[in-house]
């Protein structure tokens, strides 16, 4: 954020705290559908809709910055490999053979890929996706080899991060997308942060209902009691939308402190903190010297893989205290996200059509739960 939206946005987070305004999208109570966390049908048509037709964050650019560096999807169901070429272009190909479908690259690792190399029968393509070698090509009179390059999905770097559609045919301009919210990411300068460390792990509970942990601050007292709590004041939040997009603002502890120190002087991130929901399925949190980029995909109604990046800029972190001090950071997270937040949403999951609740009950305070919601449905064609 520029110096001036910082403070225009600091002014804005004290105006809200001294009228106590905590509303979030909503003035009243909402119910929300149990059938978005449950329902087959509904998983079925987020995958055919939302997961096929939305442009997704991959990841953080540093693990594809060399050639043959690559990034491989997290996930089965949309199996892809972004790869930096020789020419310095970054590509993303389905992650399938054009002989007989075998996956081409199966295990995530530093080391650069001169080329593609299938395991099955080793048929051989280009960093840029070309059919290179065909082993014993007698064996394939006629072959069009330029005709079986491997199969293209849309890939582009922008604010730091990388970007995949999950169709051949889709278009891709995550900037024209975010629209105001772009410019401000951009001002975090992404790129100078190198990656720690990533963990993907399964979760038991839909894809919506972890996203929307962080949708809400509501729980802050009694879920984060000993961690957050200390340091937000009272789970209050503010948002910004651009489409389906969402900028949140978590004011600190010591929000009123701002009032004492001259404007000019003020730092958002003294007082605030700023995270991203970016819709779909990621959720990017900004730390002055370390970011966690964070995506859930759905495996079935109730099942999410959920894979976990930390972020760091590489001269506030240095030697073994720069270490320690950035594997402390991971485990607060997995605490925070993990042993809080999705541990209570795997709960909620579990009690979800026991009988007890016909819908979910909103608050003001988690009107945002609705909006994503919300949001969803416009993709999947459904109304609330
Ligand atoms: S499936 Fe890849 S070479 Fe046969
Ligand atoms: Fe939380």
């Amino acid at each position: 954020m520029t110096p001036e939206h910082q403070i225009e946005t600091l002014k804005r987070m004290l105006e809200l705290q001294h009228r106590r305004r905590y509303q979030l999208a909503t003035e009243e109570i909402l119910h929300l559908s149990l059938d978005a966390y449950s329902s087959q049908d509904i998983f079925e048509l987020e995958l055919e809709t939302l997961f096929s037709d939305c442009p997704f964050v991959a990841g953080h650019v540093d693990g594809v910055r060399e050639p043959g560096r690559y990034m491989l999807s997290d996930w089965n169901h949309q199996p892809y490999v972004v790869v930096r070429g020789h020419d310095g272009i970054l590509r993303a190909f389905l992650n399938t053979c054009r002989h007989r479908g075998a996956p081409l690259v199966e295990r995530q690792t530093d080391k650069p890929l001169p080329s593609f190399v299938c395991p099955f029968h080793g048929w051989t393509y280009g960093l840029d996706g070309a059919l290179r070698g065909v082993p014993r090509q007698f064996a394939f009179p006629g072959i069009d080899k330029a005709a079986h390059g491997l199969k293209e999905l849309p890939v582009t770097e922008s604010m730091g991060l990388v970007w995949v559609h999950p169709s051949p045919h889709g278009s891709l301009d995550p900037a024209k997308d975010l629209g105001s919210l772009a410019e401000d990411i951009e001002h975090f300068d992404l790129e100078r942060f190198v990656s720690f460390k990533k963990v993907v792990t399964e979760k038991k509970a839909n894809w919506k209902l972890l996203v929307q942990m962080n949708l809400e601050g509501y729980h802050a007292a009694t879920v984060h009691k000993r961690t957050l709590a200390q340091h937000f004041r009272n789970g209050f939040l503010a948002y910004d939308a651009a489409g389906s997009h969402m900028r949140i603002l978590a004011a600190r502890t010591n929000l009123l402190e701002a009032l004492r120190i001259p404007e000019e002087e003020w730092k958002l991130s003294d007082f605030v903190l700023v995270y991203y929901v970016l819709f779909p399925n990621t959720i990017v949190i900004m730390h002055d010297d370390n970011v966690s980029i964070r995506r859930l995909f759905p495996l079935s109604p109730d099942r999410t893989l959920y894979s976990h990046e930390l972020l760091y800029l590489p001269d506030h972190y240095i030697g073994e205290s720069g270490i320690k001090a950035l594997r402390s950071r991971f485990s607060y997270n997995e605490v925070l996200f993990d042993d809080e937040d999705f541990a209570m949403a795997e709960k909620v999951q579990r009690n979800l059509l026991n009988g007890v609740n016909e819908t979910h009950m909103l608050g003001v305070e988690e009107g945002l739960v609705m909006l994503f919601q919300e949001n969803v449905n416009k993709w999947i064609g459904m109304q609330a």
